[in-house]
């Protein structure tokens, strides 16, 4: 039996340092068995099948239609390969490809490794203050990461650090396939929500960056009442209940909502509770002045009224507003 392999395939199997193997059972008769060496380098070798009794943990023997299910995850298991280097347009999971724990892209990889729970509220905020200076009547700003060039900003202060553990993994995934920044921050974003037990958000790949940085004081101060952060966020093109929804975001982190380091419901049931309204302690220290204008507002109070009280309505809504956020105003490599 041959087995042919497409350039872009080959590439994305040479992206990975490490001797692996991928099992092409063709035909119950056999297995067919690439091994990639530590130098890229793919071997092939025929493995005739066993007596129908024997045991082989490494593949499992099939009828017709266990046979179809595993081409079936053989061609999953492939997508991990191709999609971030050669379809870079599709849409792709940062962990839900994960066949088997260990067949992701180098980028995949590369994030994991440096998206830390501890890391990850940073990594986060990191998404918002990129993508959040979009301006839909201009079409100007967004996920474009120009970030890196704004850091020295007085809103971004502290994101520095992120950038540089960031930084760390770019260079690596660099050396295979050139990333951008926007691609970098979106995906780490999504990685910092589910390290932290949020939803898996699948993040489109594509994106390009801005060479010069976004205009200033798009991003909305920590000051604003509820208009006047509804009429900021309207102008992203985001709606009251996505400002709502994406304010959950606050939830990790060091602003008093549970657990800094678990991504769950707790920012809407504290916000409910209104704890800064305790004379002294530590509770009146809880949130953001903006964190408790929401709660001052009727319209934002439905909102957080029903996150507060179903936390799988949460994460749908949230994965579908950071999905939103981290496409705005991209633009696309193969547009
Ligand atoms: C609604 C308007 C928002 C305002 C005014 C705001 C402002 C702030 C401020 C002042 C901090 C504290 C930074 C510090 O500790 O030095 C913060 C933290 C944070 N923000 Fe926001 N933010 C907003 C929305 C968002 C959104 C939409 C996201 C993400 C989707 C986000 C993610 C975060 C995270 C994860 C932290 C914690 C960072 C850490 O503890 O390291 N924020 N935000």
């Amino acid at each position: 039996m041959t087995t042919t392999l497409e350039p872009c395939f080959l590439h994305s199997f040479k992206l990975f340092a490490s001797s692996r193997e991928f099992k092409f059972p063709a035909t119950n008769r056999g297995k067919s068995v690439l091994r990639l060496q530590a130098q890229g380098k793919i071997t092939h070798q025929f493995i005739p099948a066993k007596s129908a009794t024997a045991c082989d943990t490494d593949v499992p023997r099939f009828d017709e239609n266990s046979l179809i299910r595993r081409r079936e995850f053989v061609h999953l298991s492939t997508i991990p390969f191709l999609l971030p280097f050669c379809v870079s347009e599709k849409e792709f999971a940062a962990n839900a490809l994960e066949v088997d724990g260990d067949e992701q892209s180098v980028m995949q990889i590369e994030i994991k490794k440096v998206v830390s729970k501890a890391k990850a509220p940073g990594m986060l905020r990191l998404v918002f203050h990129d993508a959040g200076t979009y301006q839909t009547e201009e079409n100007s700003g967004g996920m474009n990461g120009s970030i890196i060039l704004e850091l020295d900003r007085p809103e971004n202060s502290g994101l520095s650090k992120s950038v540089k553990i960031l930084e760390k993994a770019k260079g690596v995934i660099d050396k295979y396939e050139q990333v951008s920044w926007a691609d970098m921050i979106a995906m780490a974003g999504a990685q910092a929500v589910f390290v932290c037990g949020g939803p898996f958000i699948p993040v489109r790949l594509g994106r390009k960056d801005s060479m010069v940085p976004d205009a200033e004081g798009k991003l909305p101060l920590e000051t604003l009442d509820a208009p006047a952060l509804k009429k900021c966020f309207l102008s992203k093109g985001l709606s009251t209940q996505e400002l709502v929804v994406l304010s959950g975001a606050h939830t990790i982190g060091g602003k008093g909502f549970g657990n800094p380091t678990v991504f769950d419901n707790s920012y809407f049931k504290v916000l409910l509770e209104k704890p800064w309204r305790s004379s002294g302690g530590m509770s009146s220290m809880v949130g953001l002045p903006s964190d408790h204008a929401l709660a001052e507002d009727e319209e934002c109070i439905r909102w957080i009224t029903a996150y507060a009280g179903d936390q799988t309505k949460f994460f749908e809504d949230f994965k579908r507003a950071y999905i939103k956020l981290v496409n705005s105003g991209a633009k696309w490599k193969n547009a």
